[in-house]
């Protein structure tokens, strides 16, 4: 039998549907129901006093449940809302005013994080949309040679979501850290279902979120395995 069988049970809704759809909003498992009362009795137990008995802690301790499967070390992690949020909490750490201002992106990048770019217009950030001809994959040529000297960031991520296309995203950071630009690594769609490990690929940040990992809750994660500026964000 497969071992993985005997989670079944921890969900219950399995047991009434065929349940496909792990990433808008997964099942629910059943041990969430004595976490909530727990929450709740906190809450009304104790108050304000619940910050000191956990709260403030519970965000790095789920951060450090997540960091082993991609690579990234204890207290490294740090949660937000969504990763539209956490891109543009990365973004606003960097100008776009001055001659290195390219934001290197493809077009089958996820729609909120490519808006969220191109609003970066109006900070001075020239957007170059790497178009691809093909729905499934991007032209890792073509994107390689759109990051150049001028380029500031990529976000970039590691699994297509329309396609699940593997991105070679070991190339993408080599290139882009030849000539001194920011990969962002959005991992959504990696963590979890791939191998990843952000430390060895070596990128600036890396992204993603838990629904496809607990589907559970909406909080997303940026890692901090390189870049020193990483550690104003994840504070
Ligand atoms: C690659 C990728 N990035 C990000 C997201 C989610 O972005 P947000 O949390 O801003 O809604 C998804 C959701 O499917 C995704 O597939």
């Amino acid at each position: 039998m497969d071992d993985l069988l005997k989670w079944r049970g921890e969900f219950p809704i399995l047991e009434r549907s065929t349940y496909l759809i792990s990433n808008s909003l997964g099942a629910m498992p059943r041990g969430v129901y004595d976490s909530m009362r727990a929450y709740a009795d906190s809450w009304g137990e104790r108050g304000v006093r619940a910050w000191e008995e956990g709260w403030w802690e519970m965000a790095v301790a789920v951060g450090d449940k997540i960091a082993p499967l991609i690579g990234a070390n204890p207290g490294e992690i740090s949660l937000h809302q969504n990763v539209t949020v956490i891109q543009a909490v990365i973004a606003s750490c960097f100008d776009f005013r001055g001659p290195r201002n390219k934001i290197v992106m493809t077009d089958l990048e996820f729609p909120s994080i490519q808006y969220f770019y191109h609003e970066q217009r109006r900070l001075g950030a020239r957007v170059e949309l790497v178009s691809s001809s093909d729905p499934v994959r991007i032209d890792l040529d073509k994107f390689l040679a759109a990051i150049d000297e001028t380029t500031l960031l990529v976000p970039i991520s590691h699994v297509l979501f329309r396609s699940s296309y593997i991105v070679d995203a070991q190339a993408i950071i080599d290139r882009a850290h030849r000539v001194g630009a920011h990969v962002i690594l959005d991992v959504f769609q990696a963590a979890g279902t791939i191998p990843i490990d952000v430390r060895s690929l070596g990128a600036d940040f890396a992204v993603g979120g838990v629904l496809p990992l607990t589907e559970m809750t909406t909080v997303s994660v940026p890692v901090a395995p390189r870049s020193s500026v990483t550690w104003s964000v994840s504070v």
